[in-house]
């Protein structure tokens, strides 16, 4: 638990969490998360017939990836239209994963449970972070591997998150998901359980038809986005909206008009003690 928020400040900012995350559609987003899941699944030494689960797996991105190794997938995730979305692309797929909805705070798994454990912006928003980060270290058995992409502070994900944040404070006493996106976040929530830890940001771009569709995107079905919304005045609502053009701005690489935003995340690889 972090030093300046209860436990039941925890329970309160992970019950906002949940109402953020089933708002709009997360399905809309997800696309931008298939690269980090294809490289994520190798960067662990993922072979077939390994049990792997993905933590907070919202439609299953990384954990449709993984079956495709033909490995023994579970997903779960707090957000039950999500896991909805998840089984029917599983089934649509003809895979076989388990989906279940549970809070990455309190896995239903035994100990040791797993060979691999991948959490894509997932685990990283969870408010009590080193009650998480416990978690995904006792499920994985010990010389398992836990593979994580991160938002970084620096990039894309910051500026976004800091933008919502700026207009929608988040609860005080909650550390923010962009620890995760950091060395030294991650050496502090994952450092004691690991016998070997590697961090390297790797970039991903995500494709729009223009910064204005991106906008468009975001603020018709990102949960965040609609959350900070909802919270602020109808007259900054345009405010903060032409922030968030800004920032798909600065990181958009394309010189036809479209939009090419280029993110940068933090991948961390680790073996479980
Ligand atoms: C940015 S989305 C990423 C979803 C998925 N990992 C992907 O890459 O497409 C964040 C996800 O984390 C889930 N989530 C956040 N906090 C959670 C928690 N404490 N327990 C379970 N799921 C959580 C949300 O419901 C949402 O599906």
């Amino acid at each position: 638990m972090t030093s300046s928020a209860s436990a039941t400040d925890l329970g309160a900012a992970t019950d906002a969490q949940r109402r953020t995350w089933t708002r709009g559609d997360f399905h809309e987003i997800a696309r931008h998360n298939v690269v980090m899941a294809e490289r994520l699944c190798p960067a662990v030494g993922l072979h077939a017939g390994e049990r792997v689960l993905d933590v907070a797996c919202g439609t299953g991105t990384a954990a449709l990836v993984a079956a495709r190794h033909y490995s023994e997938v579970t997903g779960i995730d707090f957000a039950p239209s999500l896991i909805d979305r998840a089984q029917l692309r599983a089934a649509a797929e003809g895979y076989d994963v388990t989906l279940r909805v549970a809070d990455a705070q309190e896995l239903p798994f035994e100990d040791d449970s797993f060979d691999v454990v991948l959490s894509i912006y997932g685990v990283q928003f969870a408010p009590d972070q080193p009650t998480a980060a416990s978690e995904l270290l006792r499920v994985c058995r010990p010389g398992g591997r836990i593979g994580l992409a991160s938002p970084m502070p620096e990039g894309w994900s910051g500026d976004l998150f800091s933008t919502h944040a700026r207009y929608a404070p988040p609860p005080p006493g909650v550390e923010s998901p962009l620890r995760w996106g950091t060395e030294d976040g991650v050496q502090a929530l994952l450092g004691h359980g690991v016998s070997w830890l590697r961090n390297e940001p790797r970039p991903a771009l995500q494709y729009y038809r223009s910064v204005e569709h991106a906008v468009d995107v975001f603020s018709t079905w990102f949960g965040p986005t609609l959350s900070a919304m909802e919270r602020i005045e109808p007259d900054r609502q345009g405010e903060l909206l032409r922030d968030l053009a800004e920032v798909f701005r600065r990181y958009n690489r394309a010189t036809d008009g479209t939009a090419v935003v280029e993110n940068t995340y933090l991948e961390t690889v680790a073996v479980v003690a």
